[in-house]
């Protein structure tokens, strides 16, 4: 296995290769490690300057980005568009240019546009790592997802994963889809036909219509946020009908009696696709996707960092 990557950036999943992805996993097990020690520090970012860029809303990212470069010992300087200049009319180049000219290692962008970092990372001279576009791509999300379901499964190749919802609006799905597939999985979706991209066959998944048979084909099931903030129309009836076809819950859960693992990349809206009862029963690997958050985060940062 090589220990480079093959990119300078991370902008999407679709760019990593099979030994990339091997590589980040490797890496983010050592930083595991790390990070469960009493003492969570280490020095291998010491010298790197790394400016968290956020143009659009984050909780977890967020924190979990600047958590990582805090474990790795970088400096870390922290800008979100609401107390910008691009309200002034500055333009995202002239911005990031000017942060740059502050003597900037890496960058990490959140954006709301599609392509915003492969836009930057063509207008700029600096490592990019893309933090959500969009409705494009989301790769650390896609990254931390499967490396949680490698913990609990061993393997993702022959396995059976549904993603459930807005697959539309979401760039959670997107990289997912890449991710899963390139790691040997076979991915459905399922949710309301309006909230699916027409030519989503063309991704290599299936379409499927009933969350029962979906829940009982599957190994897996990936539950998303329903993204009311990019619809600027209805894509379904009331959110009441959304969750009684599409929503998760106990009852459903007991009808296909099997284990499945359900994964949810956060923020949740409770009682919309995910029931109050599986949230709080502990059956969900939610928060071990945000604990290895971290880990994948700093492996992603110091395998970049080792390519200035
Ligand atoms: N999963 C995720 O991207 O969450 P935030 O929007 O809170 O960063």
């Amino acid at each position: 296995m090589s220990k480079k990557l093959s990119v300078s950036n991370l902008l999407g999943i679709k760019y990593l290769n099979e030994n990339d992805i091997n590589l980040i996993f490797e890496t983010a097990n050592n930083f595991s490690e790390v990070i469960n020690r009493k003492i969570k520090k280490v020095p291998s970012l010491r010298d790197i300057t790394i400016a968290n860029l956020f143009f659009e809303n984050s909780t977890r990212t967020k924190i979990s980005f600047e958590l990582a470069q805090k474990r790795l010992s970088a400096d870390v300087v922290n800008f979100s568009s609401s107390f910008s200049s691009i309200s002034k009319g500055e333009t995202l180049a002239d911005t990031v240019n000017n942060i740059l000219s502050m003597k900037v290692d890496i960058v990490v962008m959140r954006h709301p546009s599609p392509g915003a970092s492969v836009f930057l990372s063509k207008n700029i001279d600096t490592c990019i790592i893309n933090a959500g576009d969009g409705c494009h791509e989301h790769p650390t999300q896609a990254l931390l997802d499967s490396y949680t379901l490698v913990q609990n499964l061993g393997t993702l190749s022959g396995k059976k994963i549904v993603i459930v919802g807005d697959i539309l609006h979401s760039r959670v799905a997107l990289s997912n889809i890449f991710l899963f597939k390139k790691l040997g999985a076979e991915v459905k979706v399922c949710g309301p036909k309006s909230l699916i991209p027409k030519y989503v066959e063309k991704l290599g998944v299936t379409y499927e219509s009933s969350l029962e048979s979906a829940l009982r084909w599957c190994d897996v099931a990936s539950m998303l946020r329903i993204q009311n903030e990019r619809m600027n129309q209805s894509f379904f009836p009331t959110t009441r009908e959304y969750s009684r076809d599409f929503g998760l819950d106990s009852r459903k859960l007991k009808q296909i009696d099997k284990e499945i693992i359900i994964t949810h990349p956060g923020p949740i809206n409770r009682g919309v696709e995910l029931s109050s009862d599986i949230i709080d029963s502990g059956k969900t690997v939610i928060l071990d996707q945000v604990e290895n958050g971290v880990a994948i985060r700093m492996a992603v940062m110091y395998l970049l960092a080792s390519r200035l």
